[in-house]
């Protein structure tokens, strides 16, 4: 039966009310210029290149200073500390004397940006001041909510599959999960090396390794509208590989407690024939200091990956929103892109540097990385995610460990996907 149109327009009104809510600031104008503060995750990246960018911006601006504010390393953790300080940001004046300072910058990643837009945090951005079309699409449209362009991407990303080249020989890389495990369980052991080491911390790191082994086996998990579209037994069957590699030993059990930098560690002090990360590892490895220069290589991951990647957004509490808006097309911009990937590995989300024949020659894996890219998955575009994702970790994460009671673990995991997806 149609909706009356006075129910249409009070359903309306009751779905923006929690945006109206947060809109204080709602009426700055858009040209103020001036100091400002940029919020981002902590800077593992080789050489502190995004540190180095603020530097340079300052050098080069110094009526508009940027103030570098580095949170936690993990995704998870960052969401935390930033939606918090949004939410404190908007619930007091901005001229308040011990309100918080604005992070008038923020960089969220591609699977927060849903959220953030949707809770009126961040602004949506005019279309015209982006060239959409310079970026790869998958990047651009992850800044995307309702329709509406939020973000910017400032590094794309998706996960590859490190390798020991010299412990792996002539061997053929492996391309299915399959010969993966083979491999892990008979060269790995040979060398003596560990198996395959992984994000199995319980944060998002985790959501993304069983998300990827469910897509792998044939199953989903979230919609293009951020609804449930996954079963209980394609979850079993995602999950239950990662759960049957940590009891065979190949996926040592210590990697439930690594994120991104604790499986590098691993690897790059040359303790496992395999990792899956992310693509700012490569750089690192290749360094100097480090045990594996020269001996690995990365290649596609064997399952599909996760697109990952994050995005620059303008928080509604900024005063400064030229200043704001100018600071994200500069770190945005080719010529930053460029100093993140030759610098420090980050996947550069505009298309002209893969075409670069000084960057392809330099970085011959630079064409692996675009095919990943083109070929990733959403993890969720919902404003819902974090709950969706917390689901994966409080359900399952132990049960890595101490799988014998998974059953009623996968009911309720069934059960709290469809409430959390619905904002429940
Ligand atoms: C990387 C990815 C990000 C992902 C995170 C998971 O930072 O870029 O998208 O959510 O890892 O730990």
């Amino acid at each position: 039966m149609p909706r009356p149109p006075w129910l249409a327009a009070l359903i309306a009104a009751l779905v923006a009310a929690p945006v109206a809510a947060c809109s204080l600031g709602a009426d700055v104008p858009m040209d103020g210029t001036g100091p400002i503060y940029f919020a981002d995750g902590h800077d593992t990246s080789r050489g502190s290149q995004i540190r180095r960018l603020v530097e340079e911006w300052n050098r080069r601006h110094p009526g508009e200073r940027v103030e570098h504010v580095e949170l936690a390393e993990s995704t998870t953790d960052v969401r935390a500390q930033m939606m918090t300080h949004a939410q404190d940001a908007a619930s007091v004046d901005a001229s308040a004397a011990l309100g918080p300072v604005c992070y008038d910058v923020i960089t969220v990643d591609v699977v927060w940006t849903a959220e953030f837009a949707r809770w009126g945090h961040i602004l949506p951005l005019d279309e015209d001041d982006v060239d959409h079309d310079a970026f790869l699409r998958k990047p651009i449209d992850s800044g995307r909510y309702g329709g509406r362009l939020y973000a910017v991407p400032l590094r794309a990303d998706v996960g590859l599959l490190y390798y020991r080249k010299d412990a792996l020989g002539t061997a053929p890389v492996p391309r299915t999960w399959e010969q993966l495990r083979n491999q892990a369980r008979t060269i790995a052991p040979a060398h003596n090396l560990q198996g395959y080491v992984t994000q199995l911390d319980r944060y998002e790191g985790f959501t993304v390794n069983v998300m990827e082994s469910i897509w792998d086996t044939g199953g989903t998990i979230l919609g293009a509208d951020g609804e449930v579209t996954g079963s209980r037994e394609g979850i079993a069957r995602g999950f239950g590989r990662l759960v049957q590699g940590v009891r065979e030993g190949w996926i040592p059990a210590k990697t439930t407690d690594f994120n991104e930098e604790g499986t590098r560690s691993e690897f790059q002090d040359g303790r496992a024939l395999f990792m899956r990360n992310w693509t700012y590892a490569y750089e690192l490895l290749s360094a100097e200091n480090s045990y594996v220069a020269g001996k690995f290589d990365v290649a596609r991951l064997p399952t599909p990956s996760a697109l990952g990647g994050w995005n620059l957004a303008i928080s509604k509490c900024s005063q400064h929103r030229a200043t704001a808006l100018r600071f994200l097309r500069y770190l945005s911009s080719e010529e930053s892109e460029r100093v993140l990937f030759s610098g420090a590995g980050f996947a550069p989300s505009r298309k002209a540097l893969y075409e670069d024949p000084a960057l392809q020659a330099a970085h011959p894996h630079l064409r692996i990385i675009r095919d990943a890219i083109e070929d990733s998955r959403n993890r969720g575009p919902s404003p819902y995610y974090h709950r969706v994702s917390g689901v994966f970790q409080s359900n399952l994460h132990d049960a890595l460990i101490r799988p014998t009671d998974l059953g009623p673990r996968l009911d309720d995991l069934t059960t709290e996907l469809h409430h959390a997806a619905e904002g429940r």
